[in-house]
């Protein structure tokens, strides 16, 4: 079968390009959301240079919502209402991965505690039920994923209330060389965003770039 093509808006940035880089290499069609077409181009450009035979192409964010079948969201916070309202329309019916971290800029090592919930959960509000939010990699340092074959040190979380795109989720986690988990319903996400804060302190604390977690002591 053919494999779904995944689009990812704000895949200009480092987290969004690794995960670009990785689904590339295992054969997904990419498609890099930009809100500027050439920088879009210029990323996807960039991106095939480094993964032989790979079919990464650019686009502005909502041309790239609308060509996927799955689409990956990958902006600061602070811009996620603004390019959600802007792509909602093309989100109905697919599968949403959402790997925002809501930090407070000014504090990015406290664990955020903003008062209208996490915000895979703020997006799966605002997107209505005809999406399926789904909240994983936010505990995946970018610095991790730049090289497709090597082996990414720490697990993936996957935070949803759809059975079947939590399994879709961590399947394409699994294919982008990562050991991934259900952890539970979306709200659960609340916990995934806040420990990205506390591994930025452990970072900081420890001279560190790469603290992550695992989970032991599962027979999967
Ligand atoms: N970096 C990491 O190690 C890491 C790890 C786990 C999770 N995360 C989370 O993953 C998300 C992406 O991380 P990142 O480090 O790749 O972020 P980033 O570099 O700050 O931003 C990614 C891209 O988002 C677009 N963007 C920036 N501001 C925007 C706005 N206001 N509205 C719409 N688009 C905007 C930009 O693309 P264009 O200018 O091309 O549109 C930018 O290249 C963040 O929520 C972050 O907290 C990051």
């Amino acid at each position: 079968m053919d494999k779904p093509t995944i689009a990812i808006l704000g895949g200009t940035g480092p987290e969004g390009a690794g995960l670009a880089l990785r689904w590339g290499a295992a054969g997904y069609p990419i498609i890099i959301g930009s809100r500027d077409a050439t920088r879009a181009a210029m990323t996807a450009h960039e991106l095939r240079e480094k993964v032989a035979g790979s079919n990464i192409s650019g686009a502005v964010n909502l041309e790239a919502a609308e060509q996927a079948q799955i689409v990956v969201l990958s902006v600061p916070f602070d811009g996620q209402a603004r390019i959600l309202a802007d792509v909602a329309t093309a989100l109905q019916g697919k599968l949403l991965i959402t790997a925002v971290v809501p930090l407070d800029p000014q504090a990015k090592r406290r664990a955020p505690n903003w008062p209208d919930g996490p915000a895979a959960v703020q997006a799966q509000k605002q997107l209505g039920e005809g999406v399926k939010v789904v909240a994983a990699f936010q505990n995946v340092g970018a610095h991790q994923l730049q090289e497709p074959s090597a082996e990414v040190d720490c697990d993936v979380l996957v935070c949803g209330d759809d059975r079947a795109a939590k399994d879709q989720v961590v399947a394409l986690a699994e294919a982008g060389g990562m050991r991934a988990w259900d952890a539970g319903p979306l709200a659960n996400a609340l916990v995934v965003e806040g420990m990205t804060a506390l591994l930025i302190n452990i970072n900081i604390r420890y001279k560190s770039k790469g603290a992550g977690i695992r989970i032991t002591n599962v027979n999967a």
